[in-house]
């Protein structure tokens, strides 16, 4: 896979690293293009890097003003339910910091799958003025079984060609099945993809993605097509990688 894979001691450094590159991003779309197009992913993985962005030094880093907040995929609950993907980047994200109401692009989950990814793709077909998205940053995390948003082992959404968003199900856990997701093309989009993968849990499945043999995993269709892919790994979950990364 052709990756840039960079590890970090702890959860903690590897926080700090993502923020460090949504904000370094964000300030470069913002001035090269005038506004920044970031997918948030949900789960447990990413809640720390949220928290760190609204903190200083990032906080004042990051253009608020210029910076459009999208999901990957979102679960079919209510906005303000635990198992929300919008209800973990508001309470860690969205309010604390100076983000303009009409920035957040929450895909609406709990109208049902269907409902809600048909608007969600209009959503998207709006803001970028045509069938074809670019965002300019896409955070991801995998899961054990080498999901990724809501793309799941065997899911017909993996196979699709032109839809931006779906309806999809999960079995992942005990989390809510019922869910909204970005497909392929959309996440494939993007000018920069980045994972986020922390724990010895995924020592596993990080292993068998990034050494395995292709196609096995959702999580190895993401392939950016005129973009850059990057792996952030805390240490534990690059304890099973076979090449040493310099
Ligand atoms: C979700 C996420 C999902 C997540 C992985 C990893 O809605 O659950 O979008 O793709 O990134 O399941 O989850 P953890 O970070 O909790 O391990």
């Amino acid at each position: 896979m052709d990756a840039e894979i960079v590890i970090l001691p702890d959860a903690q450094a590897l926080a700090r690293e993502a923020a460090q590159r949504f904000a370094d991003l964000a300030r470069e779309a913002a001035e090269s293009r005038g506004r920044f197009s970031a997918v948030l992913s949900g789960g447990s993985t990413p809640a720390p890097t949220y928290r760190l962005l609204a903190e200083e030094p990032w906080r004042s880093l990051v253009p608020w003003a210029a910076v459009h907040l999208f999901w990957g995929d979102e679960r079919c609950v209510p906005p303000d339910d635990p198992e929300s993907n919008y209800h973990l980047a508001d309470a860690a994200l969205i309010s604390r910091v100076p983000l303009p109401p009409e920035n957040i692009h929450r895909m609406q989950a709990a109208l049902g799958p269907k409902a809600a990814s048909d608007l969600y793709e209009e959503a998207l077909v709006d803001y970028f003025c045509g069938p074809w998205p670019r965002f300019d940053l896409v955070l991801l995390g995998v899961g054990e079984d080498g999901h990724t948003a809501s793309l799941f082992p065997g899911s017909p959404a993996l196979q699709e060609a032109e839809r931006l968003a779906l309806p999809a199900e999960a079995r992942y856990q005990n989390r809510p099945a019922q869910r909204v997701t970005l497909t392929l093309p959309a996440l494939n989009s993007a000018r920069q993809v980045l994972f986020l993968v922390s724990g010895e849990a995924k020592a596993g499945i990080v292993q068998a993605i990034l050494e395995g043999p292709e196609g096995d995993y959702p999580a190895q269709r993401i392939q950016p097509a005129a973009g850059e892919l990057t792996w952030l790994l805390d240490q534990p979950a690059a304890s099973r990688l076979r090449k040493k990364q310099d």
